[in-house]
């Protein structure tokens, strides 16, 4: 186990990269937090945002990584909405650094379905109904977002990104590396699942998010997301 055994966990989590920022959310925008994990420093808070329970977990970075928070989230505590908040690069010159974009789908280059011993490539979706209510809420809050498809890949450092590059000629938006087992995981267990995504750099035009600007986008998305899970 890798989450404190017994912990009290709301049906509906957030999952930052980033444990620092789980207790950011949890410390800012949470009442009545309680610390149920601290193992491996992968820090997880239960409170209450509007009157509904909520929990924020981290899920470290990469497939590995989330796959194993997802896991026994679902399956050892019974999670029923597991929402990512995390960063990506774009790779589309019109999706800017700061601005969000919510996963409808994720490709991977991973092996990680050969696991589902298919005879074919499954999509990675996201659940429409999380998706549905995250686009409401982005109305009723007018923070815009783009909508669709996403490569969560292996690795962070590549040789060459001209492999990634071709990904964006079949529409895909952004590279981020965990959103594809997340939605692969929480579809073998019957979990809803969305990626919230602030775009923190874009590999065409090599532009970067400024600090300042990288406070904003994350409270921006924290608050889409909180506002979103209190509708579900
Ligand atoms: N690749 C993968 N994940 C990321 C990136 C990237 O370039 N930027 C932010 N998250």
């Amino acid at each position: 186990m890798h989450i404190q055994e017994k912990s009290e966990i709301a049906e509906s989590v957030l999952m930052p990269g980033d444990p620092l920022r789980a207790k950011f959310i949890a410390e800012n925008f949470l009442s009545n937090i309680k610390l149920f994990n601290n193992i491996r420093g992968i820090l997880g808070y239960t409170g209450y945002f509007m009157d509904k329970k909520i929990s924020i977990l981290a899920s470290g970075m990469g497939i590995g990584s989330v796959n194993i928070y997802v896991y026994e989230l679902i399956n050892f505590f019974g999670v029923k909405n597991i929402i990512r908040i995390g960063t990506c690069g774009s790779i589309k010159e019109n999706v800017i650094p700061r601005e969000i974009i919510v996963a409808m789908g994720a490709c991977t280059d991973s092996n990680f379905f050969k696991k589902f011993n298919l005879n074919g490539y499954p999509s990675a979706i996201s659940s429409w109904r999380i998706l549905r209510k995250t686009y409401e809420t982005s109305r009723e809050l007018k923070i815009k977002i783009h909508v669709g498809n996403i490569l969560t890949q292996i690795d962070f450092y590549l040789e060459d990104i001209s492999n990634s590059i071709k990904w964006s000629k079949l529409g895909v938006l952004a590279l981020d590396m965990e959103t594809a087992a997340l939605y692969l995981t929480c579809a073998r267990y019957n979990t809803n699942a969305l990626s919230i995504l602030s775009v923190s750099d874009n590999l065409i035009t090599k532009e970067e998010i400024s600090s300042s600007e990288r406070e904003k986008s994350l409270i921006e998305m924290i608050e889409l997301a909180l506002n979103t899970v209190i509708k579900l």
